[in-house]
């Protein structure tokens, strides 16, 4: 019996109703078996001004869908205060959507993981008296049912589920709770059949998704997520679809640690390898990553750039070759959807990690075959029978029509390579400073007491990454005067000062860590003051929410000599939440009488800093960004947009046992341990200055350092493609283009034949044809873009034999 869903809301906008339904693990649009692609832009992450460029760009690259997660805290910062504006508008963003032409799917969870604070709850949940997480708590259900039918009925109301007429067609309810609902035993159990319950209870009439869900209650239908998905994952119930929720086309960034590269060739071997396995609707995490601009960024210790290597970047500029190698399997795909839709298929093994896959159209007889190899680094010479012989790399998917004909292999890239610089702007900067005021937490006193040390996020309910836990220690003449102050936090960064001068600072990734430093007492009173910061509150795992920040509990002690140890974790201590310079707003154009800004003696490495600079903004179109190095850490502003939290000293470095490498082996499951780049750097230096964020009139920076910097280093620099690159085999349309409006200045290098190295250091191979580079030259040189038919005829005599399979490498200047 065909499940249909779509009828309920039917009658509200009957001429545009789109009916979403399932069966059969086909996934029907108006009754229509469809193959979808789909990709993750999360509207927080990009400003309003950029959505409807990121989508159209989507579009271009071949996806009819995109997918976002709602988060939570953003909206309801405050317990029934919601905040639906700015780039938290998602209503305009599925609007946006809608009028590209395009579908949504909206994962409400309402958790969402995602590398996002706290996972996307909000802090004052945490507070609640008797709630418990994710499992059966009455509490947390109630909470949780409250906000995803407040999203719902906005939905309902601004008509944008399929049935009415919208782009929604596929709704998720949780995240990924199969993955660690193990430890919530039996109550665990019940919270996913009442998820399953409350969704179906929002009657959307379109199917709901529960990711890595692998005992989803019916009709929820369970997908997968991860690198890969194909012939392991099955859904629970035939009826349900095969499909990915998640496909990571890279990965997020730790402070501290390296850039993780995932190949186009092998996010398009698994796109392909997925649909051979007869998948039918498959989603990009991220197709544009975007920016954890604010104090968004999960962790602890995520950086503020959420790139994530996608095929958009973090500005919006095409990721390439991984944007137009995956384009192009969209098209093949595509063409082919008539066939795959029909699941006729016969799978044969060919040898060992060697499967052809035959799609058969029942009413024409065609096929379209692929054809895998998932050997690691084994290419294969595959009898194709009647059809001849046919090579095929390892870890790749070729895809044939009729069985001998490739439309695609994975393994070959025919798209142009970009390489992106910074180019420096000519805006001048000229800072004025002021410092932190510190002269009431320096004395001890703060907004409240309590006589232990308290969780911090429970009492900053997150409005801040700084909280002061100050106290007073009376010194008698019994106590050694040099001692070592120790504290135990569980992090994530800790400031330190005793009798009002900086003692030092200390911070771990991942957090918890002990503060060690000598101290000199004296006699009588004694001022601690601790400023312990966090860097994004953790977002994943079995009870996350519970894991603690701040100096909770300590202990914090002073050991004199002879291990003389004096506890003065249940001391009287005086708190405070967020800086002086954050609750006058600092950051704000604010110019307040007191504490003036100066220009005189602006100084260098002073810690606890703010600066501020005014400037015009970087002329063109190109995407703005400001190298930060020379600071430490901290934050920034631009005409009070929070462009997120900064931290260029924090040196790239591989975890233990990897190392970064020019290279990438595509070859092989790719993990997020695999493919780093970026060592010896800052993990993150550039930060991006939405253009949105400047005016044509004076704008103003302001940046908070933490532990000294250097803000006369700090610059402005736009980012453009400097060089493109092609690379393509005979047969191929080459396709050089320098994004945004720029021409093509020059031909660096221009080789048909068996040309040698890559992007940035082509060399000519053994053969090559006389007249490549000015053929080139005409059709490019001044031009935003140009097409390459690459055939041997086009470029003259060559001195190539006959076997050597040809191609044309290109490298232009920008
Ligand atoms: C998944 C999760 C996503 C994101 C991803 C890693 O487990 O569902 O929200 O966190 O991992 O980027």
């Amino acid at each position: 019996m065909l499940l249909v869903l779509g009828l309920t809301l039917f009658s509200l906008s009957p001429s545009r109703a789109t009916e979403v339904s399932y069966d059969k693990g086909q996934l029907l649009i108006n009754g229509e078996p469809r193959i979808l692609l789909s990709g993750s832009i999360h509207y927080p992450r990009s400003t309003v001004e950029m959505w409807p460029d990121l989508i159209q760009k989507a579009k271009e690259g071949g996806l009819d869908t995109i997918e976002t997660y709602v988060f939570w805290n953003a909206h309801e910062p405050h317990r029934r205060e919601y905040n639906f504006k700015g780039n938290l508008d998602l209503v305009r963003f599925l609007k946006t959507v809608q009028e590209a032409g395009l579908y949504a799917i909206l994962r409400i969870g309402p958790y969402a993981c995602a590398e996002w604070n706290y996972g996307g709850f909000p802090v004052w949940l945490h507070n609640l008296p008797g709630v418990k997480f994710r499992t059966d708590n009455q509490v947390f259900k109630d909470e949780m049912q409250n906000f995803t039918t407040l999203i719902v009925d906005m939905i309902k109301k601004e008509k944008l589920l399929a049935p009415q007429g919208g782009p929604i067609i596929l709704t998720q309810i949780e995240n990924e709770y199969g993955n660690i609902m193990g430890p919530y035993g039996e109550e665990g159990q019940r919270y996913i059949q009442w998820c399953a319950k409350m969704a179906e209870s929002q009657n959307t009439g379109i199917p709901w998704l529960m990711c890595q869900q692998e005992n989803a209650p019916q009709p929820m239908i369970n997908t997968c997520n991860g690198f890969y998905c194909d012939w392991n994952f099955k859904p629970n119930n035939p009826k349900s679809p095969k499909m990915w929720t998640e496909n990571w086309t890279g990965w997020f960034i730790g402070w501290g640690l390296p850039f993780h590269q995932r190949a186009a060739e092998d996010v398009a071997f698994a796109v392909a390898h997925f649909f051979q396995s007869g998948g039918v609707l498959q989603n990009y995490y991220m197709y544009h990553g975007g920016t954890n601009f604010g104090r968004t960024s999960g962790g602890p210790y995520i950086t503020t750039s959420y790139d994530y290597d996608a095929p958009l970047d973090e500005y919006g500029l095409l990721n390439q070759p991984k944007w137009g190698h995956l384009k192009r399997l969209h098209e093949v795909i595509k063409s082919a959807e008539k066939i795959l839709v029909q699941q006729l298929v016969t799978h044969k093994d060919i040898e060992s990690n060697v499967v052809l896959s035959t799609f058969i159209n029942n009413s024409t007889g065609n096929s379209i075959c692929f054809l895998s190899n998932v050997n690691n680094n084994k290419d294969v010479i595959v009898d194709l029978q009647n059809n001849g012989k046919y090579f095929l790399p390892a870890w790749s998917v070729s895809i044939l029509v009729n069985c001998n004909k490739e439309v695609y292999n994975t393994a070959k890239v025919s798209t142009q390579i970009s390489l992106k610089t910074k180019k420096p702007s000519n805006v001048e900067l000229s800072w004025v400073w002021k410092a932190e005021p510190l002269k009431d937490t320096l004395k001890g006193m703060g907004t409240f007491t309590a006589t232990k040390l308290l969780e911090q996020k429970a009492t900053t309910i997150d409005a801040s990454d700084y909280q002061w836990y100050m106290t007073r220690v009376d010194i008698d003449a019994s106590f050694p005067k040099n001692a070592t102050l120790r504290v135990n936090t569980t992090g994530h960064v800790l400031h330190v000062y005793v009798n009002k001068k900086r003692i030092g600072s200390d911070w771990r990734s991942g957090g918890g860590f002990v503060f060690e430093k000598p101290v000199n007492l004296k006699k009588g009173v004694n001022l601690i003051s601790l400023l312990s910061v966090t860097v994004g509150l953790t977002n994943y795992g079995s009870f996350f929410d519970l894991v603690p920040s701040g100096i909770v509990g300590g202990p914090v002690q002073l050991i004199g000599s002879g291990n003389v140890t004096k506890d003065i974790s249940l001391n009287e201590w005086s708190y405070k939440i967020g800086l002086n310079g954050e609750n006058k707003q600092f950051y704000g154009d604010n110019l307040s009488r007191k504490n003036k800004w100066t220009s005189e003696g602006l100084p260098i490495n002073r810690p606890m800093t703010w600066y501020k600079t005014t400037f015009k903004a970087p002329l063109g179109r190109n995407p703005v960004v400001i190298d930060m190095q020379g600071m430490s850490k901290g934050h920034a502003w631009i005409n009070g947009h929070s462009l997120g939290r900064f931290w260029p000293t924090m040196i790239a470095q591989a975890p233990k046992g990897y190392s970064c490498s020019d290279t990438c082996d595509y070859r092989g499951n790719y993990h997020d341990h695999k493919c780093f780049s970026n060592c010896g750097n800052p993990s993150q230096r550039w930060y991006h200055v939405p253009r949105s964020f400047l005016s044509d009139e004076d704008n103003t920076l302001v940046l908070f350092d933490e532990m000294g910097g250097n803000p006369t280093q700090v610059s402005f620099q736009t980012v453009i493609v400097g060089k493109t690159c092609g690379n393509a085999y005979e047969g191929n349309t080459l396709e050089l283009s320098c994004q945004d409006g720029q021409t093509i200045s020059a031909i660096e290098f221009a080789s048909f034949g068996d040309p040698q190295g890559k992007c940035g250091s082509f060399k000519k191979g053994s053969c090559d044809a006389t007249n490549t580079l000015s053929v080139l030259e005409t059709a490019c040189v001044g031009k935003e873009s140009c097409l390459i038919n690459v055939l041997e005829a086009n470029f003259g005599s060559n001195s190539c034999s006959l076997n050597t399979p040809k191609r044309l490498a290109v490298q232009a200047i920008c």
